[in-house]
């Protein structure tokens, strides 16, 4: 069945977590990597199994040991993929593309493709990963990567900063919207976009560091070689939703874009004014949004597969409970 969810870290410090029990091992046959360049790493330095499968009891504590995300956030990121993206049987969840290793699945139209199955928590317009429409929205892109080092040498000094963050997720909204007729940047990709144009500044930036500017070898370690460098230091406290609210409120101000979707052609972007629903606040609408996709997976679930989700539910609203004024779901009463 499903598990619980473990506790916060105690100890929240900066601390060296490229150590000697977590060394990195390049990937052999069989393992997996994503989307994600933070549970990429997690997994290449074995704070997550070395598989690329995990529980979300693994990811829960692996985000929060090895790069000291909050644990409402690790909560909240964690059950929202694998509500969608993980088995509920098996509690195993592929960080890549769909696997075997999850074990046998539940029935269509559950997917259980894992964290790459596009229209899930994987949208477009990945900083460094091509949309879907183009075939590959998990690999390392040199070209897009490029264009993060050309936008940080113009408005960073060099590194990646805020500013080139707000340059480079801009740049890539612009860029799906010329060239994707599918491109969907709504509720819920419009807020996960925004805020993993932080997350390098805010998990790969050396926790010694006061610096909010981010080496670009270091940034490439991360995103193509799911690797730290020799001697990371983890952030010094953890990330939380406020610090991360203030990130996105940053990039928004840079470049204002409204919520929308390419009406069936390139270069027709059409805003969708409904983006948060019957909700006011953009947690909630996440929520109920990751709430529904989950439903359309599973229109009838029963005996043990409708308890687990149940439980994962149940998981899932805890954090966001915590953070903002939400009603909870119950789509399996
Ligand atoms: C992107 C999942 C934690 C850094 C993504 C994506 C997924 C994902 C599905 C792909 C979205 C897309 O670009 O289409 C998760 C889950 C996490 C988690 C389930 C926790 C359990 C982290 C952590 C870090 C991180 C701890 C940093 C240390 C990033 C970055 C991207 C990303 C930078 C954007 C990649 C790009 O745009 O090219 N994550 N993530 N994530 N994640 Fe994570
Ligand atoms: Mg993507």
């Amino acid at each position: 069945g499903a598990q619980p969810i473990p506790p916060p870290l105690t100890d929240t410090s900066a601390k060296l977590v490229n150590d000697r029990a977590h060394p990195w091992r390049p990937l052999l046959p069989g393992q997996q990597r994503g989307p994600c360049p933070g549970l990429n790493t997690l997994a290449s330095h074995g704070y997550l199994p070395r598989s690329g499968v995990a529980t979300p009891a693994q990811l829960i504590n692996a985000v929060q040991e090895g790069f000291n995300m909050g644990w409402g956030v690790a909560v909240l990121v964690t059950y929202a993929a694998f509500l969608m993206d993980g088995n509920q049987l098996t509690n195993l969840m592929s960080i890549g593309i769909k696997s075997l290793l999850t074990g046998p699945p539940p029935p269509a139209p559950a997917i259980v493709g894992g964290l790459s199955t596009h229209g899930t928590f994987e949208g477009d317009a990945s900083m460094t990963r091509g949309d879907a429409f183009f075939g590959d929205n998990h690999s390392f892109n040199e070209t897009l990567f490029q264009q993060i080092v050309d936008i940080s040498n113009k408005v960073g000094g060099g590194k990646y900063n805020l500013s080139a963050a707000a340059d480079a997720r801009f740049l890539r909204i612009q860029q799906s919207i010329a060239t994707n007729p599918t491109f969907v940047f709504s509720n819920p990709r419009f807020a996960t976009a925004y805020v993993e144009a932080i997350f390098p500044l805010a998990f790969f930036v050396d926790g010694r560091s006061t610096e909010q500017a981010l080496d670009l070898k270091v940034m490439r370690g991360f995103f193509q070689d799911s690797r730290m460098p020799r001697d990371f230091f983890r952030r010094n406290g953890t990330f939380d939703f406020g610090t991360a609210g203030e990130g996105v409120q940053f990039l928004m101000n840079a470049h204002p874009f409204f919520p929308g979707f390419n009406d069936g052609a390139v270069d027709n972007f059409v805003p969708d004014p409904d983006f948060l629903g019957n909700d006011t606040e953009i947690l909630c609408a996440l929520y109920h949004k990751f709430v529904n996709i989950t439903v359309e997976l599973y229109p009838n679930p029963r005996g043990a597969l409708r308890t687990a989700l149940n439980k994962n539910l149940d998981n899932f609203f805890v954090p966001v409970q915590a953070e903002g004024n939400c009603l909870q779901s119950h789509p399996f009463p």
